[in-house]
């Protein structure tokens, strides 16, 4: 079983900017953990943390109750892979895998059985003698994914390893990580701002924001659940409408009502309602709803989408399993109903959710 690690408000400066405050989260032993988030928020800040390039200028980091905080980097028993592979493009594929083990005095006889070993684990076996250069992008990662798990570290760090891959490798490859990781039971923490790679992945995602987490979850409760509206719009796509929230009920003006029974107690004014694609039902009939044109649709053999417009200008997208019915013209007018049960509803001001723990 792999170790946790606690992170206890931590904060990080750049000189006197400060990108990190305050940040605690806990790792639990033997769990793919992700770090999600846009481009400069802080993910890769974190990771160095971890593993010790970067200082930490407040909180701690635990390894299993002992603060690593002043422990050098060797001294961690950690193991990373970079975005640019970042093997030596002098030695061979085994040499590249066994290179750890020699600067731990391991004898070379058995650096060697070990080396060969996991090149058989990452199925890299066959190119032990090939140099860096005759291997693809993803046998390339596969090596620098080998080198990082030979030493047997403790925790596995991985930052966006697979963001120089292409889309169909960068699937493969997630696969690989994946199977791998849950077959030597590392505890790891995958830094990605790709949201369906997290989600894909991991048995926990937390989702960051400016340094800040903004919620840690399952990626199942994070994508149905969201914390807030940053998280409900960066993971998967929600479209935002406005309502008025009374009694349990919310009033999405034009006479359209929606009780619901997913609300936390005493909620009571401007909401914003996040609806997912797949969460509304497209009416022709005059179901009450609320009104929209049809302005283009895509059909995508699994699915059919929609694009529609709302009476006051906005867009909306909509998403149904594809079936036997004819795709509705540009120009239709339509109703949509939510999902009372799916949607997630914000409050306007805070943007926080005022969903009811557990519903
Ligand atoms: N060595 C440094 N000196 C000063 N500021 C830095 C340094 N490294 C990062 N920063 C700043 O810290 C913030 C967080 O950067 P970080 O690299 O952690 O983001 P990230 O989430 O990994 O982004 P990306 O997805 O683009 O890799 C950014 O505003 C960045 O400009
Ligand atoms: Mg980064």
């Amino acid at each position: 079983m792999g170790v946790a690690i606690h992170i206890d408000n931590v904060t990080k400066a750049y000189g006197k900017n400060i990108v990190i405050q305050g940040l605690s989260a806990e790792i639990k032993p033997g769990e793919f953990f992700t770090l999600l988030g846009p481009s400069g928020c802080g993910k890769t800040t974190l990771l160095r943390m971890i593993i010790g390039f970067n200082t930490i200028e407040g909180g701690e980091i635990r390894v299993n109750d002992k603060v690593i905080n002043s422990i050098p980097t060797n001294k961690r028993n950690m193991g990373m892979v970079f975005q640019n592979y970042a093997v030596f493009p002098h030695m061979s594929v085994r040499d590249n895998v066994a290179y750890g083990l020699k600067t731990r005095r391991m004898p070379k006889a058995e650096r060697y059985r070990k080396a060969n070993e996991i090149l058989k684990l990452v199925k890299i076996d066959q190119y032990a003698d090939r140099m860096p250069t005759q291997l693809s992008g993803g046998q390339q990662q596969r090596v620098a994914l080998a080198r990082a798990i030979v030493i047997e570290p403790e925790v596995l760090l991985m930052d966006e390893p697979l963001s120089n891959l292409d889309a169909k490798l960068r699937v493969e490859m997630r696969n690989v990580i994946k199977q791998i990781q849950h077959q030597i039971g590392i505890t790891t923490v995958y830094v990605t701002h790709d949201q369906e790679e997290a989600l894909a992945i991991s048995d926990r995602i937390a989702v960051m924001h400016e340094g800040v987490i903004q919620q840690i979850g399952t990626p199942k409760h994070i994508y149905q659940r969201p914390a807030n509206e940053f998280v409900s719009t960066f993971i998967g796509l929600s479209n935002l409408l406005d309502a008025d929230c009374s009694g349990d009920v919310l009033d999405f003006g034009k006479g359209y009502k929606v009780p619901m029974n997913t609300l936390k107690e005493g909620v009571n004014g401007k909401v914003h309602v996040a609806v997912r694609p797949e969460e509304f039902i497209i009416h022709t009939d005059g179901t009450p709803g609320i009104p929209a044109t049809v302005s283009s649709s895509v059909f995508l053999g699994m699915t059919q989408h929609y694009f529609l417009t709302l009476e006051n200008g906005k867009e909306i997208e909509v998403v149904e399993n594809s079936d036997l019915s004819d795709i509705l013209p540009d120009g239709t007018k339509v109703t949509l109903e939510v999902m009372p049960m799916k949607v997630n509803v914000f409050d306007a001001q805070s943007r926080h959710t005022l969903i009811r723990e557990g519903a």
